[in-house]
């Protein structure tokens, strides 16, 4: 049964870095299984959904945010609606703030909450469950931006068993001039595969364990990401970046996801403070932000 509209609603959802990234072989359908960590952090988007005569994705914020229908969130309305056969136009408007085509899941991000957000706002009463499957029809870090927290993703990264890590991790996060195209890094991985063999990612099982132990620097130590070095073939200022990172005082770093944003994890929001005046004063990255998580999935904030 469709109720009449309520609205405006608002959304926030998160962008996440994976603290652990195992790629395995291309699939005959075009994407590579995985064994990744997620981690949602406190750098967000905003969304509001409001009833409208037609539909709209507007953003505000950074730029670069693909327009109308092309949007991810306005696809993920589209898909709600057909699957549903319920839904109404809806005008929906982005203050985006997770860095675009950075790695971090900004586009899944927005997708996921245009999914809860179109929910409330007709009324629909779907599980946790639905949700989650139609944000996997979506793209494979949808799922996890519902969800947020720590979470295992197996398959293409759309199938997640959470993780108990509620102890606090606290990120600076460099952000590149331009951004980089996730096929683009899963295809330079499998070239680069196919030339030698770039070293791989460790077990999973010790990144949980470092997880368990609540210490960042056992975390640290275990960060890995396989799309590391093809992000870094494709851009190679992002080794600097690294490097600055580290010498600043970061417990450790890596490339989130298919870059280029590159995650430094630190001792405290202190040491945060201090990583991020010296790696944006090194000008090996456009910009820094510093960040915290675990941070919850999207939600609905009014
Ligand atoms: O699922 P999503 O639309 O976000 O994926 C974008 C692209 O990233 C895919 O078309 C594929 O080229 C690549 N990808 C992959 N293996 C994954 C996830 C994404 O090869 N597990």
């Amino acid at each position: 049964m469709t109720r009449r509209p309520v609205g405006p609603v608002r959304v926030r959802v998160p962008g996440k870095i994976n603290l652990f990234l195992s790629v395995g072989d291309l699939r005959e359908d075009g994407y590579h299984d995985l064994v990744t960590v997620f981690h949602a952090v406190d750098l967000v988007d905003e969304l509001t959904l409001s009833a409208a005569p037609r539909n709209t994705v507007r953003s505000t914020g950074l730029a670069g945010v693909p327009p109308g229908a092309k949007n991810l969130a306005g696809a993920a309305a589209r898909l709600l609606a057909k699957r549903t056969r319920q839904g109404s136009p809806v005008a929906i408007d982005i203050l985006k703030q997770i860095p675009v085509a950075g790695g971090m899941a900004g586009g899944s991000a927005d997708a996921a909450a245009a999914l809860v957000g179109c929910a409330a706002l007709w009324g629909l009463e779907l599980s946790r469950d639905q949700l989650s499957e139609y944000a996997a029809e979506l793209g494979s870090d949808v799922p996890f931006a519902l969800a947020g927290g720590t979470a295992i993703g197996t398959g293409r990264g759309e199938r997640l068993s959470p993780v108990l890590a509620r102890t606090p991790l606290h990120w600076v996060l460099a952000i590149s001039d331009s951004g980089l195209s996730t096929p683009a890094v899963f295809g330079e991985l499998d070239r680069l595969r196919a030339a030698g063999d770039p070293p791989r990612v460790g077990e999973v099982q010790d990144m949980l364990a470092a997880l368990s132990s609540g210490d960042p620097t056992k975390v640290a130590a275990m960060l890995g990401n396989d799309l590391q070095a093809a992000a870094i073939s494709l851009q190679p200022g992002l080794r600097r970046t690294l490097r600055a990172g580290v010498a600043a005082g970061a417990l450790g770093g890596l490339v989130s996801g298919s870059g280029p944003t590159i995650a430094l994890l630190c001792d405290d929001p202190v040491a945060a403070a201090a990583v991020a005046a010296e790696v944006a004063g090194s000008g090996t990255c456009r910009s820094v932000k510093i960040a915290a998580g675990p941070a919850p999935g999207a939600r609905i904030i009014a």
